[in-house]
C-alpha cells in the first residue's frame, strides 16, 4: 500500500499543509501572510504569530479536503529549515505534537530540497512527466541561488551559489529602489513584460566557477537611477518598464551564464528550475529557448508549485520515509541550512 503523507511547510511567511497518498497530491493548502505588505519585507515576529493562528485550520483543511482522516497518516514530513527560526518552530512543533498524539513517525526534510524535488509531485489527471537522474536544477529563491547537481532523490551536489544577495533579493531590492512595493519579483515581471530589455545596461559580475554574485548588479541600478533622477526627476515613472526589463534580462543572463557552463561541464542536459524566481515569466521562457538550442530537456514547476508549498515538503517526505530516515522527537529546527 503506498503511504499517506502529510507535509507542513512554515519556513517563512507561508503557512502550508499538504496530503500526498504515494507521490500523488491530494491535498495542498497554503495560507500566505499578508501582514508584512506594509513593511517592504517579512517581519520574523509577525510570521511566527500568524504561523501559530494559521496552522491548525490549514492543516484540517489539507485533510479533509484530501478526504483523509488523521489516523490514516503513514508519517508527517516537516520542514526543518533553513528558514525564520520561529516560523520553523511553529510547524515543528505541531509536526511533533501531532506524531505524538497518533503514533505515526515524522520525517525531516531541508526546505531546499523540496523545490528540487517539487518535479516530482505528481497530479491526479495530469500525465507524469519527471526527469531522471542526474538532472540539474536551477534553485533561485529570495534566500538562495544555487546550482545543484540531484544525483538520486537524497543526494545532491552543491555546483555553485551566491557569494553574497540571491537573486529574488536583488529583484525585491530593486523593486524598492524604483518604489514598487514589495514583494518585487512579481512586480517587476509584469512591467517588464512591456518595457524593452536592451534599453539599460547594468554591471555583470565577474565570479569564478559556477558561483554567483548579485550584490553588484544591484549597485550598479542604484547609482544608474541615482545619477538619471538628477538629470530629470520623473525618469523613474517615465521608464519603468525599461527599467524593469533592463534590469530582469541582466539577473536572468547571470542565471544562465552559469548554468550554461554547468551543463556544458558535466555534460548533464535534463534541466529543472525551482524556488520563488523560478515563476519569472522572462526565466521560464529563456530556459525554454536555451533547452529547446542546446538540446536539453526542461522542467519548470506550475507556477504553484513555485512559492512555498508543503505539498514539495511532503514528496521530499515521501523519499526519506522510504529510505527509513525518522526524525527523533527531540528534533530541534535549522534556522541555516
Ligand atoms: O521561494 P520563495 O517563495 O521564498 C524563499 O525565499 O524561500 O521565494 C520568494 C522570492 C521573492 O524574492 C520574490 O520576489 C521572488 O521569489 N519571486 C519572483 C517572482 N515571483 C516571486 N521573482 C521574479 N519573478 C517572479 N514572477
Amino acid at each position: 500500500m503506498e503511504p499517506i503523507i502529510l507535509g507542513i511547510e512554515s519556513s517563512c511567511d507561508d503557512t502550508s499543509a499538504a496530503v500526498i497518498r504515494g507521490r500523488v497530491m491530494l491535498s495542498n493548502v497554503i495560507a500566505s501572510q499578508q501582514v508584512h505588505k506594509d513593511f517592504g519585507g517579512v517581519v520574523p515576529e509577525l510570521a511566527s504569530r500568524a504561523h501559530e493562528l494559521n496552522i491548525v485550520p490549514v492543516v484540517s483543511e489539507a485533510l479533509s479536503k484530501a478526504g483523509v482522516k488523521a489516523s490514516e497518516l503513514s508519517a508527517i514530513a516537516f520542514t526543518r529549515g533553513p528558514g525564520l527560526l520561529g516560523s520553523l518552530l511553529v510547524g515543528t512543533s505541531f509536526a511533533k505534537a501531532l506524531s505524538l498524539s497518533l503514533d505515526v513517525p515524522m520525517v525531516m526534510v531541508n526546505h531546499l530540497q523540496g523545490h528540487v524535488l517539487a518535479c516530482f509531485i505528481q497530479e491526479e489527471g495530469v500525465p507524469v512527466r519527471e526527469p531522471s537522474f542526474p538532472y540539474l536544477c536551477l534553485l533561485v529563491s529570495g534566500g538562495n541561488s544555487q546550482i545543484v547537481r540531484v544525483n538520486g532523490p537524497l543526494s545532491f551536489d552543491i555546483l555553485g551559489q551566491t557569494i553574497d544577495d540571491a537573486v529574488g533579493e536583488a529583484f525585491d531590492k530593486c523593486s524598492k529602489m524604483l518604489g514598487l512595493g514589495y514583494p518585487g519579483g512579481p512586480v517587476i515581471d509584469k512591467l517588464a513584460a512591456q518595457g524593452d530589455p536592451l534599453r539599460f545596461k547594468f554591471a555583470k559580475p565577474h565570479i569564478p566557477g559556477l558561483d554567483y554574485s548579485f550584490s553588484g548588479v544591484k549597485t550598479s541600478l542604484l547609482y544608474f537611477v541615482r545619477d538619471a533622477l538628477k538629470e530629470d526627476p520623473a525618469f523613474l515613472e517615465n521608464n519603468k518598464e525599461d527599467l524593469c526589463a533592463s534590469f530582469q534580462k541582466t539577473l536572468i543572463d547571470i542565471l544562465l551564464d552559469k548554468l550554461i557552463k554547468a551543463a556544458k561541464q558535466t555534460g548533464i542536459r535534463q534541466i529543472a528550475i525551482g524556488g520563488g524566481v523560478s515563476a519569472n515569466s522572462g526565466l521560464r521562457a529563456r530556459i525554454l529557448s536555451e533547452g529547446a538550442r542546446r538540446g536539453w530537456q526542461t522542467w519548470l514547476p506550475p507556477l504553484k508549485f513555485t512559492t512555498d508549498n508543503a505539498a514539495m515538503i511532503a514528496v521530499a517526505g515521501y523519499f526519506h520515509f522510504l529510505a527509513g530516515s525518522r526524525a527523533p522527537l527531540d528534533v530541534a529546527p535549522l534556522s541555516r541550512a
